[in-house]
């Protein structure tokens, strides 16, 4: 079988800005046709399970996409979530979701994004997120920073879990016990866990300082490729869940402001214990809320001043 040898050659570098005004050409354009869908009826399909939807918004938004790449570098190839693609020898490979969030667009949720990212030896280059429905495009080029509607971002630099705001993809960590732990204290030490249900916006989240932290399971190149470059380049750190660097491959993904890594790291270890169980909170709350006397000031309360 003939082989096809990836990147071989002298092929010319390309600037990681040259590259992101494709992406922010191929977002934007693609982020109009999600908006002129939106709310509309939609042809709606599932791909191995009911609540994996596919629909006809997903397809023309890859197809624009995947067509402005291919006019602009015929060599290059793709990596789409519908299954788009593009030349087979570059060493440069554009990462297409044309909707990360689908489950959201086809309810019209406005929580939704067009992720493009483009890597070259396993380095992100550059990557596009782009909401059309909150009008929020997070983009960053390697080496340049990141920025929301042009402007720079930055992760916060919170230090305490207590002060945190997580981004948690929990639906999958019912299928492991020890992520069942992971997800139990995340919410019980810090102020929350959220979704977006759309990964590529959790990771932006977090590279803009709503989150300190994103906790992903079982995701897909296309959902974090741009995300994940984003969150770099706004100073965050992104790994697995053991703390290897960030690779394309990997389906587990952990970003945060840095400042918090080793502790989630160390929570998805095993090694955090949870803070107080629910039994002993609400126990607690029955103690001293519920069970005292009209009037009665609850245990441990300041008198107020005369
Ligand atoms: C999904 C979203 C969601 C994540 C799922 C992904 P899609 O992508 O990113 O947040 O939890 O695992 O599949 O299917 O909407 O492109
Ligand atoms: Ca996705
Ligand atoms: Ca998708």
């Amino acid at each position: 079988m003939a082989t096809v040898e990836i990147g071989s050659g002298e092929e010319e570098a390309l600037d990681p800005q040259d590259l992101l005004a494709l992406a922010l050409e191929a977002g934007h354009a693609a982020g109009s046709v999600l908006l002129e869908k939106l709310g509309a009826p939609l042809q709606v399909g599932f791909k191995d399970a009911h609540n994996n939807l596919v629909t006809d918004a997903d397809t023309s938004s890859e197809a624009l996409i995947a067509g402005m790449i291919r006019a602009r570098y015929p060599d290059h190839r793709i990596l789409a979530e519908e299954g788009t693609t593009g030349a087979e020898t570059s060493s440069y490979r554009w990462i297409i979701d044309p909707i990360d969030g689908t489950t959201n667009f086809a309810h019209a949720v406005p929580a939704f994004a067009v992720s493009i990212a483009v890597e070259r030896r396993g380095i992100l280059q550059a990557g596009v997120v782009y909401n059309p429905a909150s009008g929020e495009l997070f983009a960053a080029a390697h080496g340049h920073g990141a920025t929301l509607n042009g402007r720079p971002i930055r992760v916060t630099s919170i230090e305490k879990p207590e002060s945190a705001l997580i981004g948690c993809g929990a639906i999958t960590f019912i299928h492991k016990h020890r992520r069942i732990k992971a997800a139990r204290i995340f919410w019980r030490i810090t102020q929350g866990c959220r979704t977006t249900g759309a990964a590529a916006l959790d990771l932006c989240y977090v590279a803009c300082g709503r989150f300190e932290l994103f906790c992903g399971p079982s995701l897909s190149a296309w959902d974090i490729a741009a995300g994940a470059l984003i969150v770099q380049e706004a100073g965050g750190q992104v790994t697995d869940f053991d703390g290897n660097p960030h690779k394309l491959d990997r389906r587990d993904i952990l970003a945060s402001n840095a400042a918090l890594h080793p502790w989630a790291l160390a929570v998805l270890r095993g090694k955090v214990k949870g803070g107080p169980s629910m039994s002993t909170i609400v126990r607690s709350v029955v103690k001293h809320w519920i069970l005292r006397e009209p009037g009665d000031k609850p245990k441990g309360a300041q008198a107020p001043p005369e």
